[in-house]
């Protein structure tokens, strides 16, 4: 015979194992990030989404930190410490490499915050080197941006722009 106490906790494991299961079925796919060059899977490890602000992204193709006062700041540093300012501009206006805030891009994708991602952390073949943590200085798996890093890039990118990219 079952006792109360069988009965309960059999039904507290079934129903542990429902939740399970729901949260499995309802939870979103995460975005498919591909390589500017030729469309390919960037296959980039999910443990680098390491914030929240990156696990939204990985999510939704949005970056939480446009138009965030903090991250954007942190972002010009980072513009800086990678030279994008040497062949973009200061502030992304162009150089001897095409500016970065105008309402016409090279590569119409970069229009969107997960195209614009997609280019930095993979590169162009056009003489754009890939960004990206391990990427960048391919003996050195310590180099590059880590996604959390190249989205306050992307929001000091944009803080000089009149898209946001999350349009
Ligand atoms: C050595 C020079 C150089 C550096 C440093 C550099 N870029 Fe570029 N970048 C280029 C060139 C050249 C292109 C054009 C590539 C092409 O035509 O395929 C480009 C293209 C781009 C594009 C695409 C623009 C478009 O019109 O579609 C983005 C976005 C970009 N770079 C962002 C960055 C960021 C952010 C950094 C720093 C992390 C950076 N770049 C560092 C040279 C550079």
């Amino acid at each position: 015979m079952l006792g109360n106490k069988t009965l309960a906790s059999t039904l507290l494991v079934s129903m542990l194992a429902l939740t399970g299961l729901v949260s499995v079925n309802v939870q979103a796919a995460d975005i498919n990030l591909v390589a500017t060059q030729d469309g390919s899977p960037l296959n980039i490890k999910k443990e680098l989404f390491d914030t929240p602000a990156a696990k939204e992204f990985l999510a939704t193709g949005k970056n939480p930190y446009i138009g965030n006062e903090d991250a954007i700041k942190a972002g010009k540093k980072k513009f800086n410490l990678y030279s994008c300012n040497a062949c973009h501009g200061g502030h992304g206006e162009g150089a001897i490499a095409p500016g970065l805030t105008g309402a016409i891009m090279k590569y119409a994708k970069n229009l969107t915050n997960k195209g614009m991602f997609e280019t930095i952390w993979h590169g162009t073949n056009g003489g754009m080197g890939a960004k990206g943590l391990g990427l960048m200085v391919p003996e050195d798996p310590t180099e590059g941006l880590k996604p959390d890093d190249l989205l306050k890039v992307i929001a000091w990118i944009r803080s000089n722009s009149k898209i946001t990219g999350n349009e």
